[in-house]
């Protein structure tokens, strides 16, 4: 489905319906409620807006039309800048969190992104997307949560089309040269009681070209100067 020349159009329209079900394709992962989200509320100000996401929406490169997948969209911070760059096109904001979902509907009430930001349940391991749909996806600090990295580049791959852009964003907390490396002490996040899954490039690499796309770069670089993981993808 494309619907670029037809008014405001979103690519996760069919499978969502308020508070939707996550009836995507293949994978479904575990529950996640409310009280999972609750540990973010202390990072509010960072998943509101942030630097790295305004970055990431310039890799990412939005042009007029297209349709967008935000995977892992938390709170929007990608979402709201990246809607600004498609006129007429949308993005369709995944994130498997009730919490997550409610404060990015509640930011998407404003006219200038009425109907154009589609906030459905899913996880980038099941996307309630259909098929061949996206001109380009990306997730900002959400890869390390993926409990199936092949099962999601396999997914992402599915809902994207020929030629579509991908892009995965990593900050590197565990970097003494990032600035919350104090606060999160180098911490890996082993610790934590969320799942937590470090991010190996050269599996990425051997997963992302399995699943059919092209690896244009993945590497430790810096974004919105800080260390991150970034991984860019053509789907073939
Ligand atoms: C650290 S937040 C980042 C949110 C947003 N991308 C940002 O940069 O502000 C990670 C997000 O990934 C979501 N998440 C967790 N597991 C996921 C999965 N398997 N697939 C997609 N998103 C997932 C979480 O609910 C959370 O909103």
């Amino acid at each position: 489905m494309n619907r670029r020349h037809g008014g405001h159009s979103s690519i996760g329209e069919a499978d969502d319906h308020g508070d939707d079900e996550a009836d995507g394709h293949g994978h479904h992962g575990p529950e996640r409620g409310w009280l999972a989200g609750f540990r973010y509320f202390k990072l509010v100000r960072k998943f509101w807006r942030s630097e790295v996401n305004n970055a990431v929406i310039a890799i990412v490169d939005p042009r007029p039309g297209e349709q967008l997948i935000d995977i892992g969209a938390g709170m929007g911070a990608g979402a709201i800048v990246a809607v600004k760059d498609i006129g007429r096109g949308s993005v369709t904001a995944v994130d498997p969190l009730p919490g997550m979902r409610l404060l990015l509907r509640a930011r998407c009430l404003l006219p200038t992104r009425w109907g154009r930001i589609k906030v459905v349940r899913g996880t980038a391991e099941s996307m309630p997307v259909p098929s061949g749909v996206a001109d380009a996806a990306y997730a900002t600090n959400a890869l390390h949560h993926f409990d199936d990295k092949a099962a999601a580049l396999v997914e992402v791959a599915r809902v994207t089309k020929p030629g579509a852009r991908v892009v995965f964003v990593e900050e590197q907390f565990t970097d003494p040269r990032h600035p919350s490396y104090e606060r999160f002490g180098g911490d890996d996040h082993e610790s934590h009681d969320h799942r937590f899954h470090s991010i190996d490039l050269g599996a990425m690499d051997e997963m992302a070209t399995t699943a059919g796309f092209n690896v244009d770069q993945a590497e430790d670089t810096l974004v919105a100067g800080l260390p991150v993981k970034l991984i860019r993808l053509r789907r073939n």
